[in-house]
């Protein structure tokens, strides 16, 4: 088994010191930088677009991870890929042709991820899970850092742990939304292999302390 990841979400970074804290998590056992970004229509909420991820790209030593809660995200795969993004995931909820989607994103270089909303159920993905790299299982909903963790995130998971090992599929699990230190171990425990952390890793008072912990209590 692989170690779990930790994907430090930049939402919760603070932005006027964005290059000190790229530097903390270069500095860190983190293992992706988790990018959020927001539309203002498929979520209610904007965060921030391609000149920050331009220059978070510069600085950033470690996996891209970019999470698309934007509506048509077909039209900015290539922005994505040029911007140096190296996973790119978008919502079940805003693709129509989702198979078509996840080829378009591994034809631009990087792999394919998929996000589900709460409502959104696993089974929904029976038919496309071998296409997908990725499956990003919002534990909160989408738009905003620092909401509280649903717990029927863990019957999810677990479910999609099922169907990937039933489908013989390659596909990691991400957790991504009210990830702490009370959860982390057992999301694990249920399947997951990428834990995404805003505020819990950027309002900590130690950072790399509080990334180093979060690795410690996820050894599989
Ligand atoms: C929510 C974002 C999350 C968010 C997580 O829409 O997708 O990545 O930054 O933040 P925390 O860890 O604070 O819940
Ligand atoms: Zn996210």
């Amino acid at each position: 088994m692989n170690a779990t990841k930790i994907a430090p979400s930049i939402l919760a970074a603070d932005f006027a010191n964005l290059q000190r804290d790229i530097e903390m998590v270069n500095k860190s056992q983190a293992d992706w930088f988790h990018i959020d970004i927001m539309d203002g229509v498929f979520v209610p909420n904007i965060s921030f677009g391609m000149p920050v991820l331009k220059a978070i790209s510069k600085h950033a030593k470690k996996t891209i991870d970019v999470h698309l809660m934007i509506v048509e995200p077909d039209r900015y795969i290539q922005t994505f890929a040029d911007l140096g993004a190296d996973n790119l995931t978008v919502h079940f909820e805003a693709c129509t042709h989702l198979h078509r989607t996840l080829q378009a994103i591994k034809a631009a270089g990087m792999k394919a991820g998929v996000a589900l909303n709460p409502h959104t159920n696993i089974q929904l993905l029976e038919d496309v899970i071998q296409d997908i790299d990725l499956v990003c299982v919002m534990s909160v909903n989408p738009g905003f850092g620092g909401q509280a963790f649903i717990e029927n995130t863990y019957t999810k998971v677990r479910a999609l742990k099922e169907l990937i090992i039933s489908k013989k599929a390659n596909t990691l699990i991400e957790i991504d939304g009210g990830v702490t230190d009370k959860n982390a171990k057992a999301l694990v425990e249920a399947g997951a292999d990428v834990l995404v952390a805003g505020s819990f890793v950027f309002k900590s008072k130690q950072p790399i302390e509080t990334i180093a912990n979060l690795k410690e209590i996820t050894q599989k």
